[in-house]
């Protein structure tokens, strides 16, 4: 999808009360104390919140999430709740402005569907990874093409276009 278009549909979702992710990436990290994590597609920041409690006061988590609302609404909740060990950062997936080998565990969560460019947020994801680092994504994912009318359904919540022959 067009930035311009995940910007439009998750702005006003940004407090709303609804669920935004189908799987449980965090549950299947396996994350120790003192790790650096990043979160692809942050949202509201409910798994960075999560990350930030298991990775304790020496490990820290970045959110990453194109939206500004959803930025804003994620450092608004953690500084409510006394989360230091946090940094939600507005930037587009396909440019991650973090450095190289920065994460010994990169998250997504329902997000890299939206994705245009896929390969190159793998090599964003790649490049950001310390050597031995961890990527868990739970996501949405077709085997088989999409019928046409439920692509052209402008309500579809997940986009799986383009996301063929990148398991
Ligand atoms: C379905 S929500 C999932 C949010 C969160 N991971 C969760 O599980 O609650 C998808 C999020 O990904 C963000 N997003 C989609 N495409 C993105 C992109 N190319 N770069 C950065 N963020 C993106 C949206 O702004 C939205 O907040």
């Amino acid at each position: 999808m067009d930035v311009n278009e995940i910007v439009g549909r998750y702005t006003p979702l940004a407090n709303d009360t609804c669920c935004l992710s189908c799987g449980g990436a965090v549950d299947k990290s396996e994350v120790k104390p003192g790790e650096v994590c990043v979160d692809l597609g942050s949202g509201r920041g409910t798994d960075v919140l999560r990350l930030a409690e298991q990775v304790g006061e020496k490990g820290f988590v970045y959110g990453i999430d194109v939206t500004d609302e959803m930025i804003r609404k994620a450092t608004s909740t953690a500084a409510k709740m006394g989360v230091e060990n946090v940094k939600f950062i507005q930037a587009d997936l396909e440019e991650i402005p973090l450095p190289e080998e920065t994460a010994n565990l990169i998250i997504s969560n329902c997000t890299l569907n939206h994705v245009t460019n896929k390969r190159k947020v793998w090599s964003e994801i790649y490049r950001i990874l310390k050597n031995g680092g961890r990527f868990v994504i739970s996501d949405i994912y077709s085997s088989e093409p999409v019928p046409e009318r439920i692509c052209q359904r402008s309500g579809s919540s997940g986009r799986v276009l383009g996301w063929f022959g990148y398991p």
